[in-house]
């Protein structure tokens, strides 16, 4: 018999702390930055997102997802046996957000460890944990992504801080006799790593370097739709499927008209796009599980519908997910 993997419980966590486009421009103007709701509404579709006080993690936002999903799930936090953090703001340089996120849900044992794609992190991590449970050395994963960007923006540089906010998402990946996970298509290139970056790093015991988000947003905005397709189509081509039975496409929330960009090339309505970017921003790896949650519980997502998970990030990465819910 086959084994699979398949989603069994999703979970979410946005910090308290929710900041509109006019509340952020009236801070950016005080130090005189110039944005405006307008703007920022009309080029991406963010309308607010949430910010994490100083003293609160990755980790910290992480768990409260994981608790979430467990619950979904049904499933004690002793009952897991694998946990991957996707995350670009991890609490330390090491060890990893996953083995603290392990420790505060009170379990010990399990393999724990970061996955680093930056925006792709959950597709890249729901794969990892897929292959994982298909080869017998996990049978019940807890994949996360969870960020606190607000920590590395520059909130000197308008075309980058208004983007971005903190979150985190989960899911319970649980080994099955029928997917489940259909298919997955991941990518990456080195080539472009200058279009999106935190260049700094810590060195001698200071940080050397610019340790904020630069980004050149016309070239990654380029870059995307086009993999963001082909990527869709390959996982579609993997599992024998077409555009026409995706139910659902919950893509990495940047900029809706990215977003829309790639449901057009797919040719799906845009009543089948999960949108969460005009509440979130933009959350990095957090922000497809955080989306899919949202989607699960106000009933639009349900069990049996067919979803195309799909993310684009710095390094470049991108990758694509297919999945029976
Ligand atoms: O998660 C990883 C993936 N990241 C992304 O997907 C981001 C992809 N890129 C984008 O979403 C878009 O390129 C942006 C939203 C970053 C920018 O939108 P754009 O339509 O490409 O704008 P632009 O960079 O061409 O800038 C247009 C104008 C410029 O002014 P001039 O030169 O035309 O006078 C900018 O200086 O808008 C100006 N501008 C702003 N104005 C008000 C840039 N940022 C702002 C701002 N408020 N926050």
């Amino acid at each position: 018999m086959s084994r699979y993997s398949r989603i069994t419980g999703t979970g979410s966590f946005l910090p308290p702390k929710r900041v509109t486009n006019a509340e952020l421009a009236a801070q950016l103007a005080a130090q005189g930055v110039e944005t405006s709701d307008d703007w920022i509404v009309e080029r991406t579709g963010i309308r607010a997102r949430h910010f994490a006080e100083r003293d609160v993690s990755t980790s910290d936002l992480g768990v409260h997802a994981a608790r979430s999903a467990l619950e979904a799930a049904g499933r004690k936090a002793s009952e897991i046996d694998l946990i991957i953090v996707a995350t670009s703001t991890p609490d330390m340089v090491f060890p990893s957000s996953a083995t603290i996120l392990q420790n505060k849900l009170g379990i010990a044992g399990c393999p724990a460890f970061d996955l680093q794609a930056v925006c792709s992190g959950f597709v890249y991590a729901l794969t990892v944990a897929d292959s994982m449970i298909k080869s017998g050395a996990a049978s019940k994963a807890l994949v996360v992504g969870a960020e606190v960007f607000s920590r590395i923006l520059d909130f000197t540089d308008r075309t980058t801080c208004v983007l971005f906010g903190d979150g985190a998402g989960a899911v319970v990946l649980e080994a099955s006799d029928t997917p489940g996970i259909l298919s997955s298509d991941l990518h990456a290139d080195g080539k472009h790593v200058e279009i999106l970056c935190v260049p700094g790093t810590v060195y001698g015991g200071k940080v050397h370097g610019n340790p904020l988000l630069r980004m050149d947003g016309q070239a990654v905005f380029k870059l995307a739709v086009g993999v963001l397709e082909d990527a869709a189509r390959a996982a579609l081509a993997k599992a024998g499927r077409t555009e026409a039975d995706i139910d659902w496409l919950v893509p990495h929330q940047a900029n809706i008209r990215i977003m829309q960009g790639t449901a057009k090339k797919l040719k799906l309505p845009m009543d089948k796009l999960i949108v969460t970017v005009d509440q979130h921003g933009n959350t990095s790896a957090a922000s497809i599980p955080l989306a899919l949650d949202v989607a699960v519980r106000s009933g639009k997502i349900r069990k049996g519908d067919t979803l195309m998970l799909e993310g684009v990030g710095g390094g470049f990465t991108w990758g694509a997910v297919l999945l029976d819910f």
